[in-house]
């Protein structure tokens, strides 16, 4: 069982380590703003511009950060939604990611306005796609080209998992 807790602005060097180009900081995370090259401060000032901005990291067993996930309200009233999911890259593999994003949904759905938990995941992301139909997240819809990155247009998939019965 892997628990969350808030990050801590020494963490987000950690987690910024992790993202090693372009495409992988895409990959992540998406629309939020961030630019290559990366580093803490765009993580800390990205919280920093809006509270409801939850970030979260889970410890590995050295105490270190292994993994990290943002919730925030979606725009969508009932929802809340899963971003920035991201595993240390010399720890994926051995179900981190799965108990990284269970452990998301706990806290997400403790909130008991929360109907249903929300994300967005490029389609070319097959193993994060994997992950979140095994924990139950549906595709709702697809959006073609819906980012840009370099000369490259990426599309996305928007799923969804409603509050579990
Ligand atoms: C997506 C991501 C979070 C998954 O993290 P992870 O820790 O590798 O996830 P898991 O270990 O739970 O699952 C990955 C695979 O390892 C397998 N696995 C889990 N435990 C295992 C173990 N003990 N031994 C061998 N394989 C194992 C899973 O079955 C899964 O297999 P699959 O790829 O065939 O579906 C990680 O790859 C990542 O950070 N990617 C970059 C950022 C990103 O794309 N984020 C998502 C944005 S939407």
């Amino acid at each position: 069982m892997i628990s969350l807790r808030p990050l801590e602005p020494a963490d987000a060097a950690v987690v910024a380590s992790w993202i090693d180009g372009l495409d992988a900081l895409v990959l992540w995370s998406g629309k939020a703003g961030f630019t290559w090259p990366f580093d803490a401060g765009q993580l800390l000032a990205f919280r920093a511009a809006d509270p409801a901005r939850r970030l979260l990291v889970a410890d590995g067993p050295g105490g270190r950060p292994i993994g990290h996930v943002m919730l925030r309200p979606d725009a969508a009233p009932g929802a809340v939604r899963l971003g920035l999911v991201l595993v240390a890259p010399e720890a994926r593999g051995r179900g981190h990611g799965e108990a990284l994003v269970r452990a998301a949904l706990g806290a997400a759905f403790a909130d008991p306005g929360a109907a249903r938990v929300t994300l967005g995941v490029y389609a070319h992301n097959h193993g994060a796609r994997r992950l979140y139909e095994r924990l139950g997240f549906r595709e709702e819809a697809v959006h073609a080209d819906s980012v840009e990155v370099g000369e490259r247009r990426w599309t996305s998939v928007t799923m969804v998992l409603p509050r579990p019965r």
